[in-house]
């Protein structure tokens, strides 16, 4: 198995941290094993909240040394992480001079672990200035300071920082280079088939705020029989729902784009939308096999093993020339690098099973979840991500749909 250290690299308000976390969560859904050490965690817990800007000045020396003892601290973790079977050590800190990635080379050589830098840097001064108004006013560090004197103290901060800070530039080094959000990427001397997994990540995301809503299709006639898959017409309450929502999206908000599966239900139900629409196969519901068009009791009583297989792992199940829902993982991954590239806001059409997955990566969910999340019918579920997870808002648009259970009851020969 690779081992890899992954170091973040730029001043305060680059979006280190958020970039930190996207990576994670990229790569627990794709099924590895990564975890995020930050250093600024380590700092208030060992050295307590609220340090004022003249901590992190280079040249005050307690400072300096306080700091470099809670990066060691943390360093030592991940490279105990990493020794001990863990995968993807994110070591999210400013590591913003030389002499601070020559130290942290020095250490993960020992551990013979290769080590990508990836640098945050932004021309851009209006990014730097959402992210300090956006999320670093939100941050532990000034939980219960006044916004103006938590600005004032954090402006300090980062120029105490430019002070010292030196970009990678070593050719000899492996690293990526964000530039702007993501508007230019860099990547220099990158190999292996993880990290060219991190890399496509890094290429395709953007690192700005627009809202995703997540919808199923409105109710179908195979939903009201109780009957799963096929590809059956709205009922009247699943038509009703489909212009509740195109009322909902009355003022189109700029860019909008309508992503559906290819499925009639769920093109029906976004079709109200004034807005351009996309159709997506990876989209389209879990492919139940065999199963497709019965109910969950029919399938219990004639295939009880077969339920009960389902009913024990319901992600790893895979329905007889169907699918599971780690299928239907695989199946969305690169649908969503795609979703990682759109700057406007999203609304996406689509089916309980997809919508748990996709669902599970946006909020960061482990996988495991994914098919016991709750994705009613009739519920437009709103996401903003910030920098300190998802802001959710789930909106009942239409009376709500009294749905059977999607667990498959117990065989009958086991009741
Ligand atoms: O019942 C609606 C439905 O979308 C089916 O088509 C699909 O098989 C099912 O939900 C997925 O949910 P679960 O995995 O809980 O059976």
């Amino acid at each position: 198995m690779e081992r890899i250290l992954l170091v973040m690299v730029g001043l305060p308000a680059r979006g280190k941290s958020v970039l930190a976390r996207k990576i994670c969560r990229y790569l627990r859904f794709i099924g590895h094993d990564a975890r995020i050490f930050n250093v600024g965690s380590y700092r208030r817990a060992h050295l307590g909240d609220h340090k004022p800007a003249a901590f992190f000045d280079p040249n005050n020396p307690d400072g300096s040394e306080a700091r470099q003892r809670v990066a060691d601290t943390a360093l030592a973790d991940a490279l105990s992480w990493l020794r001990t079977g863990g995968e993807v050590a994110i070591y999210d800190a400013t590591n913003s001079t030389r002499a601070r990635r020559a130290h942290l080379l020095e250490h993960a050589g020992r551990a013979s672990v290769p080590v990508l830098f990836i640098e945050s840097i932004c021309h851009d001064t209006s990014i730097v200035e959402s992210n300090i108004t956006d999320t670093k006013l939100r941050s532990p560090d000034y939980v219960g300071v006044a916004p103006d004197a938590a600005l004032a103290d954090f402006r300090q901060r980062i120029a105490l920082y430019e002070q010292a800070y030196e970009q990678v530039a070593d050719p000899d080094l492996s690293f990526v280079q964000v530039i702007d959000a993501g508007r230019q990427v860099v990547v220099n001397r990158v190999e292996g088939q993880l990290l060219a997994r991190v890399v496509a990540l890094l290429l395709n995301s953007r690192l700005l705020r627009r809202t995703i809503w997540l919808t199923r299709h409105g109710e179908s006639v195979f939903n009201v029989r109780g009957l799963i898959g096929g590809d059956s017409p709205l009922s009247p309450r699943g038509q009703d729902y489909a212009s509740a929502l195109g009322r909902h999206f009355d003022s189109v908000p700029e860019g909008l784009v309508v992503w559906t599966s290819t499925l009639g239900r769920a093109i029906d139900t976004g079709r109200h939308i004034a807005a351009p629409h996309v159709e997506w196969r990876q989209l389209d519901e879990i492919d139940a096999g065999i199963c497709d068009g019965m109910t969950y009791a029919e399938i219990a009583a004639r295939m009880p093993s077969l339920a009960s297989a389902r009913s024990s792992d319901k992600l790893r199940f895979r329905y007889p020339q169907g699918e599971s829902y780690l299928d239907v993982v695989r199946r969305i991954e690169l649908l969503i690098l795609e979703l990682e590239r759109r700057t406007a806001p999203t609304v996406i059409v689509s089916h309980q099973a997809v919508l748990r997955c996709l669902y599970a990566y946006l909020v960061g969910e482990p996988v495991e979840h994914c098919p016991h999340l709750a994705m009613p019918l009739h519920t437009l579920v709103e996401l903003t991500p910030s920098a300190y997870g998802s802001d959710e808002r789930r909106i009942l648009l239409a009376p709500r749909v009294e749905e059977r259970p999607s667990v498959m009851p117990p065989p009958v020969d086991e009741v």
